[in-house]
């Protein structure tokens, strides 16, 4: 079974990216969930803010662990010996950036495949940007992250 990376912005991760994990978790030997550092969104956790909770809520998965990364993704796959890259599709609009960077990542290192996981339907509308403009107009996000992260976003905006 080869080991595989989970790359994302996780800023913060989502019910959905937990679950994406899990089910990831099944079917390859290890599986890294990798924080982007020098992605170009302005995040609202720092990369030690989000692979801390990454580890929280992956805490009762023995073949998952989080880290960041910085440069290519292809790169970070390398340097770990995986040689799969897992990725969560909700929507069609999704697809055509997905579809892209897969091909493009096979283009740069040939070997590395991209599977990408259907969303589960409760999770198809949540996103981590969505979340976070909940939580910064004051609503509850409590049903669409693990507790950890909810209860560090109350600590971020308190
Ligand atoms: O959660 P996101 O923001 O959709 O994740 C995007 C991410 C981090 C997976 C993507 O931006 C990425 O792979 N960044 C690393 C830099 C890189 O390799 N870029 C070329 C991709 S073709």
């Amino acid at each position: 079974m080869p080991k595989a990376v989970y790359p994302g912005s996780f800023d913060p991760a989502t019910n959905g990216h937990v679950d994406i994990i899990e089910r990831a978790a099944e079917l390859f030997q290890e599986v890294v969930v990798a924080v982007a550092v020098n992605s170009s969104k302005a995040p609202m956790f720092t990369s030690e803010e989000r692979v801390d909770m990454l580890r929280e809520v992956c805490a009762h998965l023995p073949n998952v662990r989080a880290d960041s990364f910085n440069g290519l993704l292809v790169d970070f796959v390398a340097s770990q010996g995986a040689s799969v890259v897992v990725k969560g599709l909700r929507a069609v609009s999704d697809f055509e950036y997905e579809l892209q960077q897969a091909l493009m990542n096979r283009i740069m290192r040939e070997g590395v495949e991209t599977v990408f996981f259907m969303t589960s339907p409760e999770n198809l509308f949540l996103s981590s940007s969505m979340v976070k403009e909940i939580a910064r107009l004051g609503g509850d996000v409590g049903q669409f992250v693990p507790a950890q992260v909810h209860a560090r976003l109350e600590q971020k905006l308190r």
